[in-house]
């Protein structure tokens, strides 16, 4: 099969004079008495084509009907000749020869029609919100950037790990987790027997991974450089703009890596994907700093070619006390960021991302390396202006007898976690990782306020429609 060009081919190849196919949808009809002019889209860009209509096509009699009934929303098939548009914004437009009236989307029923609808109200229809110019900017900038994500690792001699998206351990406490059971838990309760896990799918409760990193790592002591790029679950009643319940998140891992390496890892990566962003996707990035987030460009380009401001939590901490700044949670040493505490580093005292080091050990998860201080553990979150956190990270504890003894003091059962220790009992090396929330990631690049907009079919508490 051969495919017939996109627009977005059609309009970079600017062969005028050559007889083309369009099919899109037709997003605005206007009709003068020489013509009826058409934008038409296929999604395949942000910009639309032009297809003009002289009225002689009028003529024939189906071709008029068509034209009839042809509205916002309706697909079509259009064939004519590519040719120098003398309209502005628009150097090429198609002379219409046939049209073909494909499907029809009744403007009395269609919901979006030219008006601008609230992101709000889109949200209500997501099967249908991507036909905005919004959504599918949103849907291109996220493809180019998970395929950025994959050349990303692949160049640097990474490979990519499939971890399971079922669990049987609570991986690191990230937060509360979706179970997962094949027990008819209808029938389980009219009964009013027990529930016996060991006659569950799987022997024994069984989670949603809320991470991969506890499996990755067992990959990574062997192929040494390894990341994971998949779905992970959490089911914190976290009804804000920037928590999902279901969110991708990719977590690299390297072996004999420190922190150090970790957070130039981490940089360089945001700088990656961000300077991709701009260029493959300059016209969409042009529309959210136009019509989502004014400045955006400029602080994307800013981000590029400027170092990440690196501080430890002990002087982020200090600078919020000496900020004399009203927060609604007041920081002290030992407390976790907030956002607000986070928005105020990036956006006051750093003017653009920070990277957040040695966190006290009591506010993170059980493996991560202990510091010599005895108080803190060798941590790293990256924090970005707009939302706060967006990767989070750490160098691993690698050292058996100081990993056991952490899981001793946090209460942690050994048993379900000696696969985990058997890596630090045989070959262990140091270590380090970290994991960037997909959709933090896309809200930073786009501009956009509401994670719920950046994934198609966003998951949330009472949110899992369509
Ligand atoms: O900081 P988190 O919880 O770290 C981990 O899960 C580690 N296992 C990562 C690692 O070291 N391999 O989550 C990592 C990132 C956060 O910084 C945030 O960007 C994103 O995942 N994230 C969420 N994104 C959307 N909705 C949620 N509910 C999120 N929770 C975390
Ligand atoms: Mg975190």
């Amino acid at each position: 099969m051969t495919l017939l060009p996109t627009i977005k081919q059609l309009l970079s190849m600017e062969a005028v004079g050559q007889s083309v196919t369009i099919r899109g949808w037709v997003r605005t009809k206007r009709e003068t008495k020489q013509a009826v002019f058409l934008e038409v889209n296929d999604g395949s860009c942000l910009s639309n084509i032009q297809c003009v209509l002289d009225s002689f096509l009028r003529q024939n009699q189906s071709t008029n009907e068509s034209i009839l009934r042809l509205s916002t929303g309706a697909s079509v098939e259009i064939i004519g000749e590519l040719v120098p548009s003398p309209a502005k914004g628009q150097r090429v437009e198609v002379k219409c020869q046939q049209l073909k009236l494909i499907g029809e989307a009744p403007p009395e029923r269609y919901p979006l029609q030219k008006k601008a609808h609230s992101l709000e109200f889109l949200r209500e229809i997501a099967h249908l919100r991507v036909r905005t110019n919004t959504f599918a900017a949103v849907a291109r900038v996220r493809n180019r950037m998970a395929f950025a994500i994959h050349q990303f690792f692949q160049e640097r001699g990474f490979y990519y790990i499939h971890t399971p998206i079922i669990t049987t351990s609570d991986a690191e406490g990230a937060g509360a987790m979706f179970q997962v059971t094949s027990l008819d838990l209808e029938a389980l309760s009219k009964s009013g027997t027990p529930i016996d896990y060991e006659k569950d799918f799987f022997g024994r409760k069984a989670f949603l991974t809320v991470s991969g990193q506890l499996n990755v790592e067992t990959y990574c002591q062997a192929l040494s450089r390894v990341y994971t790029f998949g779905p992970t679950f959490r089911a914190e009643n976290s009804n804000t703009t920037r928590h999902l319940a279901e969110f991708w998140m990719i977590e690299p891992e390297m072996a004999f890596a420190h922190l150090d390496d970790n957070i130039a890892l981490a940089t360089e990566f945001i700088q990656n994907l961000v300077a991709i962003a701009l260029q493959d996707c300059a016209e969409d990035i042009a529309f959210f700093d136009q019509r989502i987030q004014p400045g955006l460009r400029e602080s994307l380009e800013r981000v590029v070619q400027t170092s990440f401001t690196r501080m430890s939590y002990t002087e982020a901490i200090r600078e919020l006390e000496d900020s004399h700044a009203v927060f609604e949670f007041k920081p002290y040493w030992g407390c976790d960021l907030q956002s607000e505490h986070e928005k105020f580093l990036t956006e006051k005292v750093a003017g653009g991302p920070v990277v957040v080091t040695d966190y006290p050990k009591e506010i993170k998860a059980f493996y991560m390396k202990q510091n010599e201080d005895g108080k803190t553990v060798a941590a790293m979150d990256v924090l970005v202006p707009r939302f706060g956190e967006i990767i989070g990270g750490s160098e691993r504890e690698w050292r058996l007898d100081l990993l056991e003894k952490r899981m001793e003091e946090l209460g942690l059962a050994k048993e379900p976690y000696q696969w985990y220790l058997d890596l630090r009992r045989y070959g262990s090396t140091p270590h380090s990782g970290f994991g960037l929330g997909f959709e933090r990631l896309l809200l930073y690049i786009t501009g956009m306020t509401n994670i719920r907009d950046v994934i198609p079919f966003p998951r949330a508490p009472r949110q899992a429609d369509f």
